[in-house]
Protein backbone atom coordinates (compact mmCIF):
# COMPACT_ATOMS: atom_id res chain seq x y z
CA UNK A 1 0.00 0.00 0.00
CA UNK A 2 1.33 3.31 -0.73
CA UNK A 3 2.20 5.27 2.23
CA UNK A 4 0.51 8.22 3.30
CA UNK A 5 0.69 10.74 6.22
CA UNK A 6 -3.00 10.67 6.89
CA UNK A 7 -3.39 10.37 10.71
CA UNK A 8 -5.86 12.17 12.83
CA UNK A 9 -3.12 12.77 14.89
CA UNK A 10 -0.94 14.74 12.08
CA UNK A 11 -1.99 18.81 12.25
CA UNK A 12 -0.43 21.87 11.50
CA UNK A 13 0.74 22.77 14.89
CA UNK A 14 2.16 26.39 14.74
CA UNK A 15 4.42 29.09 12.96
CA UNK A 16 7.38 30.61 12.94
CA UNK A 17 7.27 33.86 10.83
CA UNK A 18 10.13 36.88 10.53
CA UNK A 19 9.37 40.12 11.05
CA UNK A 20 11.40 43.72 11.32
CA UNK A 21 9.60 44.55 14.45
CA UNK A 22 8.26 41.44 16.50
CA UNK A 23 7.64 43.30 19.52
CA UNK A 24 4.19 44.63 17.33
CA UNK A 25 3.71 41.78 15.27
CA UNK A 26 2.79 40.07 19.07
CA UNK A 27 0.70 42.31 20.19
CA UNK A 28 -1.22 42.94 16.55
CA UNK A 29 -1.70 39.15 17.46
CA UNK A 30 -2.56 39.13 21.15
CA UNK A 31 -5.03 41.88 20.40
CA UNK A 32 -6.47 40.65 17.85
CA UNK A 33 -6.27 36.96 17.97
CA UNK A 34 -6.13 37.01 21.64
CA UNK A 35 -3.57 35.45 22.83
CA UNK A 36 -1.18 36.20 25.21
CA UNK A 37 2.43 37.30 24.19
CA UNK A 38 5.83 36.19 25.34
CA UNK A 39 8.79 38.08 25.17
CA UNK A 40 11.80 35.77 24.59
CA UNK A 41 14.76 38.28 23.95
CA UNK A 42 13.91 41.61 22.15
CA UNK A 43 14.26 40.25 18.66
CA UNK A 44 12.18 36.70 19.41
CA UNK A 45 8.04 37.17 20.86
CA UNK A 46 6.01 34.21 20.99
CA UNK A 47 1.76 34.50 20.84
CA UNK A 48 0.20 31.47 22.66
CA UNK A 49 -3.63 31.04 22.75
CA UNK A 50 -6.02 28.18 22.27
CA UNK A 51 -4.91 25.27 19.86
CA UNK A 52 -3.05 28.38 18.06
CA UNK A 53 0.54 29.23 18.58
CA UNK A 54 2.96 31.74 16.53
CA UNK A 55 6.44 32.82 17.01
CA UNK A 56 8.08 35.90 15.58
CA UNK A 57 11.62 36.37 14.91
CA UNK A 58 14.09 39.93 13.99
CA UNK A 59 13.80 39.48 10.29
CA UNK A 60 12.33 40.40 6.88
CA UNK A 61 8.64 41.01 6.64
CA UNK A 62 6.65 38.23 5.90
CA UNK A 63 9.77 35.35 5.63
CA UNK A 64 8.71 32.29 7.05
CA UNK A 65 11.36 31.08 9.77
CA UNK A 66 9.37 27.33 10.18
CA UNK A 67 5.99 25.77 9.92
CA UNK A 68 5.62 23.07 12.42
CA UNK A 69 3.42 19.99 12.37
CA UNK A 70 2.69 18.39 15.34
CA UNK A 71 2.08 14.86 15.95
CA UNK A 72 0.16 13.57 18.74
CA UNK A 73 1.92 10.42 19.54
CA UNK A 74 6.06 9.77 19.30
CA UNK A 75 5.21 6.51 17.05
CA UNK A 76 3.32 8.62 14.33
CA UNK A 77 6.33 10.69 14.37
CA UNK A 78 8.74 7.86 14.36
CA UNK A 79 6.81 6.36 11.36
CA UNK A 80 6.87 9.99 8.90
CA UNK A 81 10.90 10.02 10.24
CA UNK A 82 11.27 6.89 8.93
CA UNK A 83 9.79 7.70 5.74
CA UNK A 84 11.59 11.17 5.15
CA UNK A 85 15.22 8.77 5.92
CA UNK A 86 13.64 6.25 3.45
CA UNK A 87 13.68 9.04 0.84
CA UNK A 88 16.74 10.34 1.36
CA UNK A 89 15.63 13.65 2.80
CA UNK A 90 18.03 15.10 4.84
CA UNK A 91 16.95 15.72 8.57
CA UNK A 92 17.78 18.14 11.43
CA UNK A 93 17.43 17.16 15.22
CA UNK A 94 15.13 20.60 16.25
CA UNK A 95 14.87 22.03 19.09
CA UNK A 96 12.25 23.71 20.55
CA UNK A 97 10.60 24.64 23.83
CA UNK A 98 7.25 23.46 22.99
CA UNK A 99 8.11 19.90 20.89
CA UNK A 100 9.46 17.02 22.69
CA UNK A 101 13.12 15.41 22.04
CA UNK A 102 13.21 13.57 19.12
CA UNK A 103 12.03 16.80 16.66
CA UNK A 104 13.24 17.21 13.32
CA UNK A 105 13.34 19.40 10.47
CA UNK A 106 13.47 19.08 6.85
CA UNK A 107 13.85 21.95 3.59
CA UNK A 108 11.18 21.92 0.87
CA UNK A 109 12.50 22.20 -2.73
CA UNK A 110 12.22 26.11 -2.14
CA UNK A 111 13.73 25.83 1.53
CA UNK A 112 10.81 26.51 3.73
CA UNK A 113 11.60 24.71 7.00
CA UNK A 114 9.09 21.99 7.79
CA UNK A 115 9.18 20.49 11.38
CA UNK A 116 7.40 17.51 12.76
CA UNK A 117 7.83 16.82 16.29
CA UNK A 118 5.38 15.97 19.51
CA UNK A 119 3.99 19.11 21.28
CA UNK A 120 4.14 19.19 24.79
CA UNK A 121 1.35 20.59 27.17
CA UNK A 122 1.15 24.44 26.70
CA UNK A 123 -0.09 26.90 29.45
CA UNK A 124 -2.03 30.15 28.53
CA UNK A 125 -4.31 32.65 30.46
CA UNK A 126 -5.96 34.45 27.80
CA UNK A 127 -8.94 32.76 26.65
CA UNK A 128 -10.11 34.44 23.24
CA UNK A 129 -12.73 32.69 20.93
CA UNK A 130 -11.93 29.02 19.46
CA UNK A 131 -9.94 29.28 16.40
CA UNK A 132 -7.42 27.00 16.14
CA UNK A 133 -4.40 27.25 13.81
CA UNK A 134 -5.19 24.74 10.77
CA UNK A 135 -3.11 25.25 7.61
CA UNK A 136 -0.34 27.23 5.91
CA UNK A 137 -0.78 27.63 2.17
CA UNK A 138 2.58 28.57 0.63
CA UNK A 139 3.44 30.38 -2.67
CA UNK A 140 6.08 28.61 -5.31
CA UNK A 141 7.39 29.12 -8.85
CA UNK A 142 6.86 25.86 -9.62
CA UNK A 143 4.14 23.78 -8.55
CA UNK A 144 5.30 20.27 -9.41
CA UNK A 145 8.52 20.02 -7.01
CA UNK A 146 6.01 20.82 -4.24
CA UNK A 147 3.55 18.35 -4.86
CA UNK A 148 6.45 15.88 -5.75
CA UNK A 149 7.96 16.68 -2.10
CA UNK A 150 5.13 17.03 0.15
CA UNK A 151 3.19 13.94 -1.92
CA UNK A 152 5.49 11.68 -3.26
CA UNK A 153 7.91 12.41 -0.15
CA UNK A 154 6.28 13.35 2.77
CA UNK A 155 3.19 11.75 2.50
CA UNK A 156 0.67 14.11 2.23
CA UNK A 157 -2.50 13.26 0.30
CA UNK A 158 -3.79 15.55 -2.87
CA UNK A 159 -8.01 16.58 -1.66
CA UNK A 160 -8.08 19.26 -4.94
CA UNK A 161 -6.58 20.86 -7.92
CA UNK A 162 -6.56 23.38 -9.53
CA UNK A 163 -5.76 23.47 -13.47
CA UNK A 164 -5.63 25.76 -16.36
CA UNK A 165 -6.35 25.11 -19.91
CA UNK A 166 -3.25 24.03 -20.57
CA UNK A 167 -2.98 21.04 -18.19
CA UNK A 168 -0.88 22.73 -15.93
CA UNK A 169 -1.60 22.67 -11.84
CA UNK A 170 -1.79 26.48 -10.32
CA UNK A 171 -2.64 25.49 -6.74
CA UNK A 172 -3.16 22.38 -4.79
CA UNK A 173 -3.82 21.22 -1.51
CA UNK A 174 -3.08 18.64 0.77
CA UNK A 175 -3.92 17.07 3.65
CA UNK A 176 -2.84 15.28 6.87
CA UNK A 177 -5.50 14.30 8.37
CA UNK A 178 -9.69 14.35 7.17
CA UNK A 179 -9.14 18.01 7.23
CA UNK A 180 -9.45 19.05 3.43
CA UNK A 181 -5.94 20.71 3.79
CA UNK A 182 -3.28 21.04 6.54
CA UNK A 183 -1.00 22.61 3.71
CA UNK A 184 -1.62 24.16 0.12
CA UNK A 185 0.40 26.21 -2.73
CA UNK A 186 -0.35 28.55 -5.22
CA UNK A 187 1.54 28.82 -8.20
CA UNK A 188 3.12 32.71 -8.03
CA UNK A 189 5.43 34.81 -9.08
CA UNK A 190 7.26 34.70 -5.51
CA UNK A 191 8.23 32.11 -3.39
CA UNK A 192 6.88 32.07 0.29
CA UNK A 193 3.89 32.52 2.84
CA UNK A 194 0.36 33.31 0.69
CA UNK A 195 -2.23 32.82 4.11
CA UNK A 196 -2.35 31.13 6.92
CA UNK A 197 -5.85 30.15 8.33
CA UNK A 198 -7.64 29.31 11.67
CA UNK A 199 -10.59 26.88 11.27
CA UNK A 200 -13.19 28.65 13.50
CA UNK A 201 -15.66 25.90 12.90
CA UNK A 202 -18.97 28.35 12.58
CA UNK A 203 -20.27 30.63 10.60
CA UNK A 204 -21.57 32.55 13.36
CA UNK A 205 -18.06 32.43 15.12
CA UNK A 206 -16.85 33.94 11.88
CA UNK A 207 -19.21 36.99 12.54
CA UNK A 208 -18.32 37.22 16.09
CA UNK A 209 -14.13 37.14 14.96
CA UNK A 210 -15.42 39.94 12.46
CA UNK A 211 -16.95 42.14 15.04
CA UNK A 212 -14.04 41.73 17.33
CA UNK A 213 -11.08 42.85 14.76
CA UNK A 214 -13.75 45.79 13.68
CA UNK A 215 -14.10 47.34 17.24
CA UNK A 216 -10.56 47.13 16.62
CA UNK A 217 -10.59 49.12 13.83
CA UNK A 218 -9.84 46.34 11.01
CA UNK A 219 -11.44 45.88 7.78
CA UNK A 220 -11.93 42.41 6.06
CA UNK A 221 -9.80 42.86 2.68
CA UNK A 222 -11.55 39.56 0.76
CA UNK A 223 -15.18 37.59 1.64
CA UNK A 224 -17.22 36.60 3.45
CA UNK A 225 -17.05 34.56 0.36
CA UNK A 226 -16.89 30.11 -0.13
CA UNK A 227 -14.02 28.82 -1.35
CA UNK A 228 -14.96 26.20 -4.50
CA UNK A 229 -12.03 23.20 -3.13
CA UNK A 230 -12.83 22.74 0.88
CA UNK A 231 -15.84 24.27 0.42
CA UNK A 232 -15.14 26.77 3.30
CA UNK A 233 -16.19 29.96 4.24
CA UNK A 234 -13.87 32.47 4.57
CA UNK A 235 -12.92 35.91 5.38
CA UNK A 236 -9.75 37.40 4.98
CA UNK A 237 -7.34 40.37 6.55
CA UNK A 238 -3.79 41.45 7.03
CA UNK A 239 -1.29 41.96 10.35
CA UNK A 240 0.54 44.66 10.27
CA UNK A 241 3.26 43.57 8.23
CA UNK A 242 1.07 42.33 5.64
CA UNK A 243 0.61 38.56 6.36
CA UNK A 244 -2.70 37.06 5.11
CA UNK A 245 -5.19 35.95 7.72
CA UNK A 246 -8.06 33.71 6.70
CA UNK A 247 -10.60 32.92 9.02
CA UNK A 248 -12.57 29.83 8.00
CA UNK A 249 -15.85 27.76 8.98
CA UNK A 250 -17.48 24.35 7.92
CA UNK A 251 -14.23 23.48 5.88
CA UNK A 252 -14.58 20.02 4.18
CA UNK A 253 -13.55 17.01 5.88
CA UNK A 254 -12.47 14.16 3.52
CA UNK A 255 -13.59 10.35 4.53
CA UNK A 256 -12.27 8.91 1.32
CA UNK A 257 -12.54 10.05 -1.78
CA UNK A 258 -10.49 11.20 -5.11
CA UNK A 259 -8.97 14.64 -5.99
CA UNK A 260 -11.00 16.99 -8.23
CA UNK A 261 -9.43 19.05 -11.04
CA UNK A 262 -10.95 22.34 -10.26
CA UNK A 263 -10.70 25.17 -13.62
CA UNK A 264 -8.31 27.75 -13.31
CA UNK A 265 -10.90 30.57 -13.23
CA UNK A 266 -12.16 33.42 -10.49
CA UNK A 267 -15.37 31.23 -9.34
CA UNK A 268 -13.37 28.68 -7.85
CA UNK A 269 -11.52 30.52 -5.39
CA UNK A 270 -15.12 32.32 -4.31
CA UNK A 271 -18.44 30.44 -5.48
CA UNK A 272 -19.80 33.59 -4.01
CA UNK A 273 -18.01 36.43 -5.67
CA UNK A 274 -14.63 38.30 -6.51
CA UNK A 275 -11.73 36.75 -6.16
CA UNK A 276 -8.09 37.06 -6.93
CA UNK A 277 -5.99 34.37 -9.08
CA UNK A 278 -2.03 34.40 -8.28
CA UNK A 279 -1.37 34.53 -11.66
FE1 LIG B 1 -6.72 29.04 3.03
Amino acid sequence: MHYNILNPEVFLDHLSIESSNPKRIAQFYSKNMMMDTISISKNEWHCIGSNRLLIFQKGTNKKLSFAAFGCKSQKKLNKIKERVLLNNIEIKKFNSIYLKKGSFSVYDPDKNKIVFGVPLKRKFKKKGYHAPLQHLTLQSLDIKKFINFYNKKLGFVISDRVVDENREITTCFLRSNKQHHTIACFKAKNIGIDHHSYEVGEWNLIRDWCDHISRNGLTLFWGPGRHGPGNNLFVFFEDCDGNKIELSAELELIKNRKYIDWPHESRTLNLWGKSFLRI
